[in-house]
């Protein structure tokens, strides 16, 4: 089974939704360790996705994400809106000129676009970033996918372990970005990146769970 074109515009229409719901609450918790725009700044940045998909929506999978990438960069302001744009530029490159993937391309774009962040932060594991998510998603994902795990299964045991790393933040001093300005004050919050990244695996988990 694969993972089709309408598949992935689904998923970037699940997710602008599931911002639109959550973004007070990725605000108040970038209000405990940042400047209360977390949530602000991925609205703006995904209802001019959604404005711009349907212009892109006869592209193939890796044009889609390439487009969502470049609107990110123009929309989105602060840290997360060039690390947001280059996880969506890397996994399109990644996929490239399919109108289908299987869960083996989505494991190589998901670990390209998690590079990608790393790659343009400088961020490591464990400094309170959207990464502390990312990597433990990417980790599980190539797991399950070498155990055999049904495509499904592998996207949830993904998406389950971004949830990990996330909570995993809560502890962490930051080391990286706005809150890293807060020294050891930062430690006892849950890193707002790290949220909407794994409301970014689960959002893939859930409409591709079938796939
Ligand atoms: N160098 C970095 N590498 C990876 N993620 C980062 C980095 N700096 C900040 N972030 C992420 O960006 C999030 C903050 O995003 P946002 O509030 O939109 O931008 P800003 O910090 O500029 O206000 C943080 O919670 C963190 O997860
Ligand atoms: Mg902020």
């Amino acid at each position: 089974m694969a993972i089709t074109k309408d598949d992935v515009l689904s998923w970037i229409r699940d997710y602008a939704q599931v911002i639109e719901e959550n973004f007070e609450m990725l605000t108040d918790l970038d209000r405990e360790i940042g400047d209360a725009d977390h949530g602000a700044n991925m609205r703006r940045g995904f209802k001019a996705v959604l404005e711009k998909l349907p212009s892109v929506e006869d592209k193939d999978i890796g044009a889609i994400l390439k487009s969502v990438g470049m609107t990110l960069l123009s929309k989105v302001g602060g840290a997360a809106g060039p690390l947001y744009s280059t996880f969506f530029m890397k996994a399109g490159t990644t996929i490239g000129a399919k109108s289908e993937m299987a869960i083996d391309d989505w494991a190589k774009a998901l670990e390209a676009s998690t590079a990608g962040i790393a790659a343009l932060g400088k961020a490591q594991p464990n400094d309170k970033t959207m990464l502390d998510a990312l990597y433990p998603a990417v980790d599980a994902l190539n797991t399950a996918i070498g155990n055999g795990s049904s495509n499904g299964e592998a996207l949830q045991k993904s998406a389950d372990a971004a949830h990990e790393g996330m909570l995993a933040t809560i502890p962490l001093v930051a080391r990286k970005g706005r809150a890293s300005y807060l020294g050891e004050r930062s430690a006892g919050h849950q890193d707002p990146g790290a949220t909407s990244s794994y409301l970014l695996i689960k959002s893939a988990a859930e409409t591709w769970a079938d796939s």
